[in-house]
């Protein structure tokens, strides 16, 4: 169910005389579909249990008047100051013991029995009064879960909900010790009651006790939700249920957290006020959306697109004209089938007034409807054609958040860090517009014919038979350093030398390593030279062959990278984190090993992203830039879109059908 494009409104913050203006211009500019409703439980509910759905019903009234279908949020992200007041012991209590009080949002502890059974009581209601009612097409569960719980909650309920949750893992406590090896500094626990969670300490916890925190806590959110997808489900028919997600946010295993959802949807902020000027790269962004479109390998929404300059005390730069309309055309190049701007109208009150919408404080249509409207016109009328369909990328990368959260805990060197690496393996192939997919370490595999996993440190269940079967049957595949170091429970391997159960696979050995604090080491391939960054394996050669070696003062003649040939596969290993010009090399030999094609050569800053229909190949080609550009799509594509001459900012579709007898 899609509708292209759509926009984020409050009908509460405004005058009810003023919606009718409102949804008028959305419907002028091409917008058919609306979320609403996702912080209004006190308007919902103005006081325990008497609802209040008038307004809401004479809002829908005015969206299906002028033909936009609307999508519901959930309101649990916004517990109302009366259910605070009747049950302050919802709120959450951070790692140093501090209760954090009423204000901003989702001040709630999601293990709270008592928050719980209001969030079910309004989630019913509301399904009961529109599960059934034809203008509203789907929900939205919350509102980007896991948002502002990054420290918390360590209240009562929730070292109760942690130790019966390690109970129902280890079955017994001395199972429990026995993994953890609590023996370490006298931290054998006699039962479970004894285990706290990781507030603060003189001294570090456990990386094993860190591990399973962070295992439980993404748990007991894909658990709340499942609790709100339950009431939907049972309330309603016909409509979808999606959540908005953060990208590359790590609290929750997204994975998991995607597989009850009907499609992921996405918040993309190029220029949020996170970020050091002028915010995300083009790559960065395009890295992003491939996360979002691999966690249930399908086409998604974005929920949330940009609509204006960003930020709350503090301003992002405004972002140039065209440069929106851009990023809208990115998010669609990338796999959205639907994308929602937010928000319509800049808010004058609260946290967010300078968190632009399409239309500025004052309500009048300017610069940015006109820009976005422009857009719509020029591409909702070919998105059909490409519903569903993603990019038939040939190149994957692993993505695990359990690796992640294990380099949270301990990232050996200041500067490694899993996503940030996963981000560099990602941008060399988007440098060279090969598409590449991120998928999870139990994914199929069989459609790829090269696959980076980057830091596969925990040896999970399952997962090193699944990437040798990969390789055996022919597969390429890419492992780097610490690749085979630790178990499941965060504790060393002991049984081999590193890397583990990959050393046979991987033709090496590895009895020595070195963190390269302070140093880089010079590499060279062939004429080729780059450096090796972070980490250093000294690998002894067991049937490998060397494709990178060391040079300079430390590490001269040690294999950088290796590769072996098993099977019917090849299985390679970066024995230290490549910089940008030796991955480059590293990436361009295994895409001809593996005879993997580019999308074509693209002026600088011009990104050229496909997706892969029944019917043929869309390729879209993105100006990343404030200059001009020329790019040539290559033979036998006719133009849906645009042209071959790129206005700053500007980007164009072209179409390839399928060919006679080639799939
Ligand atoms: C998102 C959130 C929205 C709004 C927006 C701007 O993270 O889902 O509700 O807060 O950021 O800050
Ligand atoms: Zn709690």
């Amino acid at each position: 169910m899609n509708f292209q494009f759509g926009v984020d409104y409050y009908p509460e913050h405004w005058p009810e005389e003023r919606w009718e203006t409102d949804v008028r211009l959305m419907a002028e500019m091409g917008l058919k579909v609306v979320r609403l409703a996702e912080f209004a439980w006190n308007k919902l509910e103005p006081a325990q249990g008497r609802f209040d759905f008038t307004w809401l019903d004479r809002a829908l009234a005015v969206f299906d008047r002028h033909g936009l279908k609307a999508v519901l949020g959930t309101p649990s992200a916004a517990p109302p100051a009366w259910l605070i007041a009747a049950h302050p012991d919802i709120l959450p209590v951070d790692s140093e013991g501090r209760t954090r009080g009423f204000g901003g949002r989702h001040h709630d502890c999601q293990s709270n029995p008592t928050y719980r059974e209001h969030v079910a009581r309004i989630v019913g209601a509301m399904a009961m009064h529109y599960g059934k009612d034809p203008r509203v097409v789907g929900w939205q569960t919350d509102n980007e879960l896991g948002n502002s719980h990054e420290d918390t909650c360590h209240c009562r309920h929730c070292k109760t909900a942690f130790q019966i949750w390690l109970k129902e893992k280890y079955g017994d406590i001395t199972d429990l010790n026995r993994a953890w090896g609590t023996v370490f500094w006298s931290q054998t626990y006699d039962s479970f009651t004894q285990v706290p969670t990781p507030a603060l300490t003189l001294t570090a916890h456990s990386p094993s006790l860190l591990l399973d925190w962070k295992r439980f806590h993404s748990d007991l959110i894909v658990d709340f939700q499942q609790k709100e997808i339950d009431l939907l489900r049972a309330g309603t028919t016909c409509q979808f249920i999606t959540h908005n997600f953060m990208g590359y946010f790590d609290l929750i295993d997204y994975f998991k957290l995607a597989t009850p959802l009907d499609f992921v949807s996405h918040d993309q902020y190029p220029w949020g006020f996170w970020d050091v000027p002028p915010g995300k790269n083009p790559g960065l962004l395009a890295s992003t959306l491939d996360l979002m479109a691999g966690l249930k390998g399908q086409a998604f929404w974005i929920m949330e697109q940009q609509a204006g300059p960003t930020g709350w005390q503090i301003l992002a730069r405004t972002p140039r004209p065209g440069q929106l309309a851009l990023w809208a055309a990115q998010s669609i190049a990338r796999g959205a089938d639907t994308v929602v701007f937010f928000r319509w109208r800049s808010c004058t009150v609260g946290t967010e007034q300078y968190w632009h919408g399409i239309l500025p404080h004052n309500g009048v249509p300017g610069r940015r409807y006109e820009e976005l409207k422009a857009l719509i016109a020029a591409l909702a009328p070919v998105m059909p054609r490409f519903e569903g369909a993603l990019s038939g990328a040939e190149v994957a990368i692993v993505h695990s958040y359990e690796q992640n959260w294990a380099f949270e805990i301990q990232p050996h060197h200041p500067e490694l860090d899993y996503v940030k690496f996963a981000q560099e393996v990602h941008a060399a192939f988007f440098e060279k517009n090969v598409p590449a997919d991120f998928v999870s370490d139990r994914a199929d595999l069989g459609r790829y014919k090269l696959v980076v996993a980057p830091l596969v440190f925990l040896d999970l269940p399952g997962v090193s038979d699944h990437l040798k079967s990969y390789v055996k049957a022919g597969g390429h595949l890419i492992l780097t350093v610490r690749t085979g170091v630790k178990d499941t429970a965060n504790v060393c391997l002991a049984e081999n030398a590193l890397p583990g159960p990959y050393g046979e696979l991987l033709g090496i050995e590895i009895l020595d390593y070195d963190c390269l604090r302070g140093v880089t080491v010079p590499v060279t391939l062939g004429q080729i030279s780059g450096q090796g960054r972070l980490w250093w394996d000294v690998v002894t050669l067991k049937g490998a062959r060397i494709l990178a070696s060391g040079t300079g003062t430390d590490h001269t003649g040690e294999p950088a990278a290796t590769a072996h040939t098993s099977g019917k596969g090849v299985a390679m290993y970066w024995a230290t984190v490549p910089d940008q010009d030796l991955m480059a090399v590293l990436i361009d030999r295994a895409l001809v090993d593996a005879g993997i094609e580019s999308l074509g050569t693209s002026a600088p800053g011009v990104e050229l992203a496909r997706r892969r229909s029944a019917e043929g190949d869309f390729l879209f080609m993105l100006n990343h830039t404030s200059e001009a550009r020329s790019q040539e799509p290559g033979q036998g594509w006719i133009a849906l879109v645009g042209g071959t001459s790129l206005a700053p900012f500007g980007f164009s579709v072209f179409f390839k059908p399928v060919q006679e007898g080639k799939v």
